[in-house]
């Protein structure tokens, strides 16, 4: 015996399939709900990066070396995007937080590993290691097939402005405050220059590395800036207490 509810459910059904202006219709409202229940709540929050303590935006030095990094496509073979997924989590580290990228224009997350993730690469090699590595990857890792960035420590850097690129930056939302902008030149240099006087560049750029970064202190080259760049990677926040913190959230929301 049919149940007479079903079976009205069913002619229902036959009906909306088999006329297709009422489908779309009744599609275009179903989807237009998901729609406004995703986007909607974006309207009213007013972050949607959570807050981590350490994150800081980049001193003029690292932001250099950022530029040359993107200049020179490394992203085209390394991302900067630890996944939460366990065998990522061995190999590099804590997954990255949102908040590690919100200074980050362009971001680098990228989509194509030839190389390893540099998300947390920060203080996990030398920076006599690095310079090697970069003019002759070969060198160290003899199956490499990185290129040879060489040039790098012959080249003087060159930022045309640097209180304009971080004025730049400020415009897209990075917070530099009024004194970074006014010693940004100072600080391009000094970071890099152990006979400069750094002034309160570590106050106002906590955690910020300030030594020579490619052997040769006499000159700024642009393998200073990439290798301070590339020594900060990661090393802005505490993710181990970032990640407690996260923990206890979940814990005490339970
Ligand atoms: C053609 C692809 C390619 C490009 C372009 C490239 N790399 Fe690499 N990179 C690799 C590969 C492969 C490795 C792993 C072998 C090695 O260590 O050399 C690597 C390793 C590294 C490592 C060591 C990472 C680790 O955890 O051991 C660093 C740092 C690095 N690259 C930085 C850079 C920088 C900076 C640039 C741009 C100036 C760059 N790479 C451009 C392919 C590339």
């Amino acid at each position: 015996m049919t149940d007479p509810v079903v079976e009205e459910t069913v002619s229902g059904h036959a009906r909306l399939e088999r006329n297709v202006t009422l489908l779309g219709a009744v599609a275009l409202v179903t989807v237009a709900i998901g729609g406004v229940v995703e986007i909607a709540p974006l309207f009213w929050i007013d972050n949607t990066i959570e807050e981590v303590d350490g994150m800081r935006p980049y001193t003029p030095l690292e932001q250099a070396g950022r530029d040359i990094y993107v200049r020179e496509g490394c992203y085209t073979c390394h991302s900067q995007m630890i996944r939460p997924f366990r065998d990522e989590v061995e190999r590099y580290g804590h997954y990255s937080l949102a908040a590690e990228s919100m200074y980050d224009h362009p971001f680098q997350w990228g989509s194509k590993r030839t190389g390893p993730d540099l998300a947390r690469v920060g203080g996990r090699y030398s920076d006599e290691w690095h310079v090697q590595h970069l003019q002759n990857p070969q060198s160290v890792v003899p199956q490499s097939i990185m290129p040879q960035y060489g040039f790098l420590s012959e080249t003087s850097l060159h930022v045309p402005d640097a209180e304009e690129m971080l004025r730049t930056l400020q415009i897209v939302g990075v917070p530099y405050s009024e004194e970074d902008l006014a010693n940004a030149e100072q600080d391009l240099v000094a970071q890099a220059d152990p006979d400069v006087p750094a002034g309160d560049l570590e106050e106002r750029y906590p955690g910020a590395q300030v030594r020579d970064f490619d052997g040769d202190p006499d000159r700024l080259t642009e393998m200073d800036a990439l290798v301070a760049y590339l020594q900060m990677l990661g090393t802005l926040v505490d993710v181990n207490s970032a990640a407690a913190q996260e923990e206890l959230a979940t814990e005490t929301g339970r």
